[in-house]
């Protein structure tokens, strides 16, 4: 196994549709399964898609807990006893009007974090490394982190599905920026 460079925000494999993966038992899809979970573990990430480790197949991978975790420092932080799930050639369909909105990351955006709002309700389907099909419900954070994963397989990074972009931040930032919110004329 091996760590991965990941690719950022501006470089063309992250803009790109991917390709669906022909043969997921392949030992070459197999090392890349790998060294996509040792990567998205090493840079503390809660999902992470093949685009992002530059090959623009559709892959993703990604641990959703039932809910995200914060430290006293207000870094986030992923739960990896969380189950980890390999999802080939990815579907999603959204199963209700329901929205939620909140806060996401991206690997490939170090740094930033933004207010996106999306499908609460999804069920998503595809294949896993074995090539067995996945078929599942999820809702909150687990069907963000699906969602935002899934996204990169079509060149869209969470920026583009923001719509208010004022609530683009540095994360260093959020601390103060939600301390201002609670206490408006103490800033
Ligand atoms: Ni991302």
């Amino acid at each position: 196994m091996a760590i991965r460079k990941i690719a950022r925000m501006g470089h063309p494999v992250l803009r790109r549709p991917a390709a669906p993966v022909s043969h997921p038992r392949d030992p070459e899809i197999q090392r890349l399964i790998d060294d996509m979970i040792e990567t998205m573990i090493d840079a503390n990430g809660a999902g992470l898609a093949a685009p992002q480790v530059y090959e623009s197949l559709r892959l993703v991978i990604f641990q959703a807990p039932g809910e995200r975790s914060e430290a006293a420092d207000g870094e986030e932080r992923f739960d990896h006893t969380a189950p980890l799930t390999v999802l080939i050639n990815p579907v999603i369909e959204v199963l209700g009007p329901e929205r939620q909105t909140g806060w996401e990351g991206c690997l490939s955006v170090p740094g930033l974090r933004g207010v996106v709002t999306r499908p609460n309700h999804i069920r998503y389907s595809g294949l896993d490394r074995s090539g067995k099909p996945v078929s599942r419900e999820a809702r909150g954070f687990h069907a963000r982190v699906v969602q935002h994963e899934c996204d990169h397989l079509d060149g869209i990074l969470y920026p583009q599905r923001m719509q208010d972009l004022s609530l683009l931040l540095f994360e260093t930032e959020i601390a103060d920026f939600m301390a201002a919110q609670q206490n408006p004329g103490r800033e």
